[in-house]
């Protein structure tokens, strides 16, 4: 078959799809609000829709204008965005909101660049936002997106090399349905999501089979293909829960590195773990403990968290003191301010297994 003509029933078989066997619903689905549009796209970059339902339904009931979000309290969006992870988005997504209500007016950008110019908004939301809000014909191209296209075209250029890009963005153009770009769009993301996953892809029941080169080829499990594999370091992380009268001493993250604005205990770092003998001969945590009346009340399982570039490995070691520690950049806060401050989820996980012990403290 002719390439333009392979190309038509690509799309035409997709839109058939969606209009006759595409069942999946999501509060963002013919939203035509760009404002909703943006937040549910920040939202699942890098979220399963899922998980991230509920924090888009959270975030426009709290903020169901782009002036609430602007002019929110940033702990609060932080509090919102928790166990979310990736927190640079959300520091783009107040960063944008500020942008949009002081220097727009409060109107969204209408145009792709101008989408595509605000901060935490790459090619692919920008096409997402113009596309769904705007019927802007710019076609999307995500992981989804990138699978489907290098199984059915049967496509073997990795899709994180140059060459990969431009030529599945040129192809992916080229397949949108620039009448009904919105309606194309999400039915190729939603293809993605629910026939050609990742893992165990529903072949013998697409629509798309007979044409799809990798199924011919059977070879549906190797494609897409990608350059580079991701090489992680890992990190110890061991926090001391400093607890004094009901009171816990943390401190905000500033530094340029993983999780800043967020809160934490006092943390010692290593590139590799550490027993507790050796934690306690640390010079910050010796000159604490050499003070009096301070005992260790637990210390917690290891927890992990898996980053994209990074694992973060630790321990949460517990401790009560008799005097308040005056410990430079800490603040001490109750149960309550605790709760309503944003932590890494790392941090969380553990105040949530501990509620019952922090309920005890
Ligand atoms: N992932 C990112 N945007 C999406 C959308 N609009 N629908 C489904 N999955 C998505």
């Amino acid at each position: 078959m002719k390439k333009k003509a392979n190309q038509d029933y690509f799309t035409n078989q997709l839109l058939r799809w969606n209009k006759e066997l595409n069942k999946r619903e999501m509060p963002w689905k013919g939203e035509k609000d760009p404002y909703k549009i943006w937040l549910s796209e920040i939202i699942l970059q890098q979220t399963r829709v899922n998980q991230g339902l509920e924090y888009y339904n959270r975030f426009v009931k709290a903020f169901p204008t782009v002036e609430q979000l602007a002019k929110a309290p940033e702990n609060k969006i932080f509090k919102l965005w928790e166990g979310l992870g990736y927190y640079t988005r959300c520091k783009n997504l107040i960063a944008s909101a500020k942008y949009i209500y002081n220097d727009l007016g409060g109107e969204f950008p209408d145009t792709y660049e101008t989408i595509l110019a605000l901060k935490g908004v790459g090619p692919y939301t920008a096409a997402a936002i113009g596309s769904f809000a705007f019927n802007l014909p710019r076609a999307v191209l995500d992981g989804n997106v990138f699978r489907v296209l290098a199984r059915y075209f049967g496509i073997d250029a990795p899709i994180d090399g140059n060459d990969g890009k431009k030529l599945f963005s040129l192809l992916a153009e080229e397949l949108l349905d620039k009448k009904k770009p919105a309606m194309y769009n999400q039915a190729l993301m939603d293809f993605g999501a629910i026939v050609c996953k990742p893992q165990l892809p529903l072949c013998s029941d697409c629509r798309l089979k007979k044409k799809c080169v990798a199924y011919l080829n059977n070879n549906t499990g190797q494609l897409p293909l990608k350059e580079k594999t991701i090489s992680r370091k890992t990190r110890w992380f061991y926090y001391f829960v400093l607890q004094y009268n009901n009171q816990w001493h943390v401190h905000k993250r500033s530094s340029k590195d993983i999780w800043e604005n967020l809160y934490e205990f006092m943390l010692v770092e290593n590139d590799q773990s550490l027993t507790i003998e050796e934690l306690l001969k640390r010079p910050a945590i010796k000159a604490i403990m050499q003070k009096k009346s301070i005992a260790i009340k637990t210390v917690s399982g290891i927890y992990k968290q898996q980053l994209t570039h990074q694992t973060i490995c630790g321990q949460f070691i517990s401790l009560t003191v008799t005097n308040p520690l005056h410990l430079k950049g800490f603040e001490l806060v109750d149960k309550t301010q605790i709760d309503h401050l944003p932590f890494p989820k790392f941090i969380s996980n553990y105040l949530k297994d501990k509620t019952v012990s922090l309920n005890m403290f």
